[in-house]
């Protein structure tokens, strides 16, 4: 991407973001909602976006940086065109979720928090899925699925992924 079209790129996020804050702005506790439509609409939450959010709700870049961080729900970097989100809780750690967490590191090279190279996969941990008795547990593109096995787990993310 040449500089012109980066700062295109950085100016059209600026507007999008001030437009979805100015609808959300009078809700109570605006900045979650806000950076929860951010995402929903780009995906994730771009690092251009915080100085716009500071500014629209008079906080500090620290201080929305600090939430946008916190909260494992926001991702600041766009995800693959599949995401898987392990459950590593303890009913589903005690069937095999570790097992599904490192066949995804050695088959797909993505440890949890990451996204392949090929951007083909991200991968997220989560603690509960609701699934307790049918563990291991995952969801994949939002999709919830029980007793899974890392071949049935890649069955899953191969069909996710050539969609
Ligand atoms: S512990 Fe994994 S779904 Fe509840």
């Amino acid at each position: 991407m040449n500089p012109t079209t980066t700062g295109e790129a950085n100016t059209t996020v600026a507007a999008l973001v001030r437009d979805i804050a100015a609808s959300l702005r009078t809700q109570r506790g605006a900045l979650l909602p806000i950076l929860h439509a951010v995402q929903g609409v780009l995906g994730h939450v771009p690092p251009e976006a915080i100085p716009v959010l500071a500014d629209e709700l008079n906080l500090s870049r620290a201080d929305v940086h600090g939430v946008v961080s916190f909260y494992h729900d926001f991702r600041t970097e766009p995800a693959g065109r599949a995401t898987v989100r392990v459950c590593r809780a303890e009913a589903c750690q005690a069937v095999g979720a570790g097992g599904l967490v490192s066949h995804l590191r050695d088959r797909y090279g993505v440890s949890m928090g990451e996204t392949s190279r090929d951007g083909s996969l991200t991968a997220e941990q989560v603690f509960c899925l609701g699934n307790c008795a049918l563990g291991p547990a995952a969801q994949v593109n939002g999709r919830l699925h029980g007793r899974l096995d890392e071949d049935r787990l890649s069955s899953i993310i191969e069909k996710a992924i050539s969609q």
